[in-house]
């Protein structure tokens, strides 16, 4: 466990839990979200935090049953934030009163999106520096049915707004502080301001740093894996590399690498990764080229989903193939994310709509009775760039565009063959190199050109041409889920046609699709 002050969260199920951990992190708070199920009170004696946060919650205190702090926890003298639903748990078991709003029944008005926050008294320490607008008022982002109707006692109410008069309350001889609004969105522009005056009451000192987390990440990973052997899948995207170069740093060449190249890579891609990782790092690697089995596979196959299915599927027969290979190897070292720990463990939302089946390797530990390293699983994806730039891994490896596990074969809509791939990559090449060249690739999220299935005339000098369409895609995004199309000037758009026509044999059109995400996706398929 690390030697960090910790904050807990306790998680009630909203949906920018998430949020309140970044904006922590942000100030170099270590903590870790929990469901409130797996909060008992010895579980927060063994945690041992330094301040205690509650979440919101989809639920209404109101209700029977609705979720609950462990008894004890008020008694341990330890600070306390509650946000929202954790407003109303905390009056509710300290003596208060929740009264329930439309959607759980109950007669009070229901507050959703933007509203402010005026103080009745600004003498708290959480909120230093915070109405600091000239009319006085904070604007913040409300989003609860129910209401606190009656203050549990000692508390005081220091800001209302107009659906929550008890929009900012404390009481502070115990140090427990609780807003009815969300300070860790957006919406609340100065909300991080909350956080950082709560923290320093609570006496954290701001050391969670990435140098930090590198030392101690080295140390668990020996810890765990003693003398044995590591594989680790490498795809050449920042996730796995930074791990792989984490462990490396941990067990040395106890760690082998398999990089599986399914044909459907971008140009000089496998070269790249090869030999940053064999060659500069000195990591044992194994280069799995596999592109006939992949090629073979996807031969006239031209649905999306199926495309996924069969590389999803090869991709974990082939790794196995490959880590088989590796004698003694009891454990699979895995680039999985928080984000990722986080979902698992959530209860929010219902079921969705698969709109496209990611392909990862779910699955492959339990199949091959490995047990997982997962050295990044407390870290968001930008904290994995900068622990990737500690562990000086080049900068323009980092900034990588995110690539799909499946590859090209989505990039190619409809039936996937050797002459389209070839042309996909050298106008891949050709387009990346003119946003390189124009200084954009650092404020573009995601770039690549997609191969149409459709051949077009043109003329060239004096010549009918019959060749290929392609489309131009890139998009900004913060985390994929959506994204809005690049907006490239006219003379780039033209610059890149006319080079990709000219230096790429087999294209003959370029189109710039700008279409969002939704409703479109980022890839064609
Ligand atoms: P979409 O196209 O769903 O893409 O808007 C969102 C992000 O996810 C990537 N993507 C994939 N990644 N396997 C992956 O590992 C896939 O099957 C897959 N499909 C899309 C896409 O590149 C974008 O970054």
């Amino acid at each position: 466990m690390t030697q960090h002050d910790r904050l807990l969260i306790i998680d009630f199920g909203s949906q920018v839990t998430q949020l309140i951990a970044r904006r922590l992190r942000e100030l170099n708070v270590y903590c870790e979200i929990h469901p409130y199920q797996n909060v008992t009170l010895d579980f927060v004696r063994d945690l041992a935090p330094k301040a205690v946060i509650f979440s919101g919650g989809p639920d209404s205190v109101t209700r029977e049953g609705s979720p609950r702090a462990p008894d004890g926890i008020f008694e341990l003298g330890v600070p306390i934030l509650g946000i929202c639903y954790g407003q109303q748990v905390m009056m509710e078991q300290l003596g208060g009163k929740v009264e329930g709003g439309k959607i759980s029944g109950g007669g009070g008005t229901a507050e959703f999106g933007r509203a402010f926050v005026t103080p009745t008294n600004d003498d708290l320490a959480i909120l230093d520096g915070w109405f600091a607008d000239a009319d006085g008022r904070e604007q913040v982002w409300m989003s609860h049915g129910d209401h606190v109707s009656k203050l549990a006692p000692g508390f005081e109410v220091y800001g209302t707004s107009p659906n929550a008069p008890f929009a900012i309350t404390a009481d502070v001889d115990r140090n427990f502080y609780a807003v009815q609004f969300h300070p860790e969105v957006h919406h609340t522009p100065n909300g991080k301001t909350i956080y950082k005056n709560f923290v320093e009451l609570a006496g954290f000192k701001g050391d969670w740093t990435m140098g930090a987390y590198r030392d101690e990440a080295i140390k668990q990973i020996r810890d765990q894996v003693g003398d044995k052997k590591v594989i680790c899948g490498l795809s050449g995207g920042v996730d796995s590399s930074v791990a792989a170069v984490l462990i490396h740093e941990a067990i040395g060449n106890q760690l082998t690498c398999v990089f599986v190249d399914h044909g459907l890579l971008r140009k000089d891609e496998a070269t790249e990764v090869v030999s940053m990782f064999r060659d500069n790092y000195n990591i044992p690697l194994i280069h799995a080229d596999e592109s006939d089995l992949f090629l073979g596979e996807l031969e006239g196959v031209s649905d999306p989903e199926t495309k996924r299915k069969i590389i999803g599927k090869l991709f974990i027969d082939v790794f196995q193939k490959h880590a088989d290979t590796i004698e003694g190897a009891e454990f699979l070292a895995q680039g999985t994310l928080y984000p990722d720990v986080i979902e698992s463990v959530s209860f929010s939302g219902g079921p969705s709509v698969t709109i496209k089946s990611h392909h990862n390797v779910g699955g492959l530990p339990e199949k091959m009775g490995l047990k997982l390293v997962e050295p990044l699983r407390e870290l968001f994806k930008d904290e994995v760039r900068a622990l990737g730039r500690e562990l000086g891994l080049p900068a323009s490896f980092i900034g990588r565009h995110p690539f799909p596990g499946p590859g090209l074969a989505i990039r190619c809509p409809g039936e996937i063959t050797r002459e389209k791939l070839d042309i996909l990559r050298e106008a891949d090449a050709v387009y990346i190199d003119q946003i390189r060249k124009h200084g954009l690739y650092d404020e573009i999220w995601q770039a690549f050109v997609a191969i149409l299935p459709v051949r077009t005339v043109g003329v060239m000098g004096d010549g009918r041409t019959y060749d290929f369409a392609c489309a131009l895609r890139a998009v900004n995004s913060v985390d994929g889920m959506t994204a809005d199309y690049y907006p490239f000037s006219h003379e780039f758009l033209g610059e890149t046609a006319t080079r990709i026509i000219n230096e790429v044999k087999g294209i003959n059109r370029v189109t710039y699709d700008i279409t969002s995400k939704p409703p479109g996706t980022i890839e064609w398929e």
